[in-house]
């Protein structure tokens, strides 16, 4: 019955800490490819063939279907593997979709023409390779018009959490935003486009100032997830059990998680 959740670290804990959540009886196997960690400094190939393998093994412990946790994933991977790899039976899913269907205030499925939204300046910070790919303008494009988007590369903020350096991360988060506003001085919306950053998102809303609202994927990435589900009960795999995967070193990873979900948990070498 387990549905996959995979990131190239800790950052998908964020999302899948919220599925766990909202559906509390599906058992989830996580992978984290920490050995790997960072992708957002990788070339697209490279994401694409880490990401292809890591969803194998998802695969492989039961799942039939993955949610790439990872907007990086999301934004190099995905579209390539669902036409050129995902077996028959299989789904692999991203969670750009929800985020921006929550920003244009639109239901799933809803494939009208795009239109005129409340939000017209919107900050996105993501990492250095979601930013170059320009996915998140382009699924954007498809829903609104007239949305003026100013992309934030945050380099060495996953690096920093990865390591369990946060006043590192602050810092770096606050350098970032200092970075956008001088190119847009007054977003109404600000995405926090990479799975890493809940874990900074006061700092990232302090750092914005009043009236910026901050969208943050776990909680509507969940969301989206229960209604697929709904939609397809079959694609609940066949695995019965919950488990924590790593590329990396077990212990390390197990003792860097406790900041994401705050209760002890045991990676297993993947
Ligand atoms: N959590 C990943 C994301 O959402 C981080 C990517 C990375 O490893 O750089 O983009």
């Amino acid at each position: 019955m387990a549905v996959g959740v995979f990131d190239s670290g800790l950052g998908g804990l964020t999302v899948l800490d919220a599925v766990a959540k909202r559906l509390p009886d599906l058992p989830l196997v996580y992978f984290g490819d920490n050995a790997h960690a960072p992708y957002g400094v990788r070339t697209s190939d490279d994401i694409y063939n880490l990401t292809v393998s890591a969803t194998q093994k998802l695969f492989d412990n039961g799942c039939d279907l993955v949610i790439l946790a990872c907007n990086t994933a999301s934004a190099a991977a995905l579209k390539r593997m669902q036409e050129n790899w995902v077996p028959e039976g299989k789904r692999v899913l991203g969670v750009f979709v929800p985020l921006i269907e929550a920003l244009t205030e639109r239901q799933w499925g809803d494939n009208t023409a795009p239109r005129e939204v409340a939000v017209k300046h919107v900050a996105l910070f993501a990492t250095p390779a979601t930013v170059a790919s320009r996915a998140f303008q382009r699924e954007l494009a498809f829903r609104a018009i007239g949305v003026d988007v100013e992309a934030q590369a945050c380099g060495g903020v996953v690096d920093a959490i990865e390591e369990g350096d946060l006043i590192l991360a602050e810092a770096l988060v606050r350098s970032h935003v200092e970075a956008l506003k001088r190119k847009m001085p007054r977003p109404d919306a600000a995405i926090l486009g990479c799975t890493h950053y809940p874990l900074m998102e006061k700092v990232f809303a302090d750092a914005l100032g009043d009236g910026v609202q901050v969208f943050s994927q776990a909680n509507l990435v969940a969301e989206s997830l229960a209604d697929y589900l709904q939609r397809h009960p079959e694609m609940v795999g066949p695995g019965m059990e919950s488990k924590f995967l790593t590329t990396g070193d077990p212990a390390r990873v197990s003792s860097h998680a406790i900041q994401f979900l705050h209760r002890p948990i045991n990676f297993q070498k993947a």
